[in-house]
């Protein structure tokens, strides 16, 4: 038992370490590409924080807007006075233990804002697992603080089926699989974290309604692969937030729907 689950922790951690690490480059085979954190009942803390570090890094894309401290607080190292993010989260909100601030801190970021800073942070819950986000958690309590997340916490997100051969995380975000419905390809790419679509996503990116009347297939294309070669007028402040990868985490089949259904959108 144990055994097992050790091998299935290894898995996750390389499987995340080598999603973010291993290129796609379009056009590629259209292959079931494993982004899911599978956490088995076993996981350690040290596990979750190594599995947390790698979202961090990886399709959290945190560091767009934490790794500057300017546009966001400084998370692994020091804020000012205030120290590594581990150390100050249980300060922030009075009668929120740390555990509970983080958590909120990325699933309901506008609850508590940082002074000094402005509203952009997406619900990461639009574009992560519950498993992620609580490895992402306990990375962070890790960074000068105590990890206190466990099993308990990720309840419903540990894999039932894990230590007995793997099974896909129970109530997870669907991967983006070879779907060809452009929603989902959305969906699965995090695109709603940050742009308005039919009443879903956030509005820290243009509306996508209506964005076919101003934009071609051309210019769709080149703001999906390369965001920075244009930037969007009025959205000059958040330039640079738009992730520069997606190029790699769809099939070149899957952009061109993606980017034909955007120009048709009138
Ligand atoms: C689009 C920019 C953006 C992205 C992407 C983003 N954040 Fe933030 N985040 C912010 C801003 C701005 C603040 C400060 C305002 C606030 O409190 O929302 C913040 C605040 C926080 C805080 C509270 C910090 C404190 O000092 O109390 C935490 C924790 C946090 N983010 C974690 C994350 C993690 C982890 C990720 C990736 C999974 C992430 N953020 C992605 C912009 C971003
Ligand atoms: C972290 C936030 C974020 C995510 C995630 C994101 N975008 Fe963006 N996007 C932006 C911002 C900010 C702009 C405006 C600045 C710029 O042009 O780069 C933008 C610009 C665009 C534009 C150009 C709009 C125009 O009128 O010029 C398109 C099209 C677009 N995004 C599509 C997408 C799609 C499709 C996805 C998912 C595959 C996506 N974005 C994911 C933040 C994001």
């Amino acid at each position: 038992m144990r055994g097992t689950n050790l091998k299935i922790a290894l898995i996750v951690l390389l499987t995340v370490g080598f999603y973010t690490l291993v290129a796609n480059v379009i056009p590629q085979v259209e292959s079931e590409v494993p982004r899911e954190l599978t956490l088995g009942p076993g996981v350690t803390p040290e596990e979750l924080v190594a599995a947390g570090e790698g979202v961090y890094h990886g399709p959290g894309g945190c560091e767009v807007c934490h790794g500057l401290g300017t546009r966001a607080p400084r998370l692994l190292t020091a804020e000012g006075a205030l120290g590594l993010i581990g150390a100050r989260c249980g300060l922030r909100v009075g009668g929120q233990d740390c555990k509970a601030y983080l958590y909120e801190s990325l699933v309901k970021p506008q609850a508590y804002l940082v002074a000094g800073y402005e509203p952009i942070m997406p619900d990461m819950s639009r574009q992560l697992s519950p498993a992620q986000i609580w490895a992402v958690v306990a990375f962070l309590q890790a960074q000068g603080g105590e990890v206190t997340v466990t099993t308990d916490d990720l309840g419903g997100a540990l894999a039932p089926g894990a230590a007995a051969g793997g099974a896909p995380a129970a109530g997870a975000a669907a991967p983006l699989s070879a779907t060809m419905d452009p929603i989902e390809i959305m969906r699965g790419l995090g695109c709603f974290a940050c742009h308005v679509f039919r009443g879903e996503g956030g509005p820290i990116g243009p509306e996508l309604m209506k964005i076919g009347a101003a934009r071609n297939v051309e210019y769709l294309r080149e703001s999906i692969l390369k965001p920075d070669a244009t930037i969007a007028a009025g959205f000059e402040r958040f330039a640079g937030l738009m992730p520069k990868d997606f190029g790699q985490k769809m099939t070149a089949a899957q952009l061109d729907t993606l980017v034909h259904f955007l120009a048709n959108q009138r």
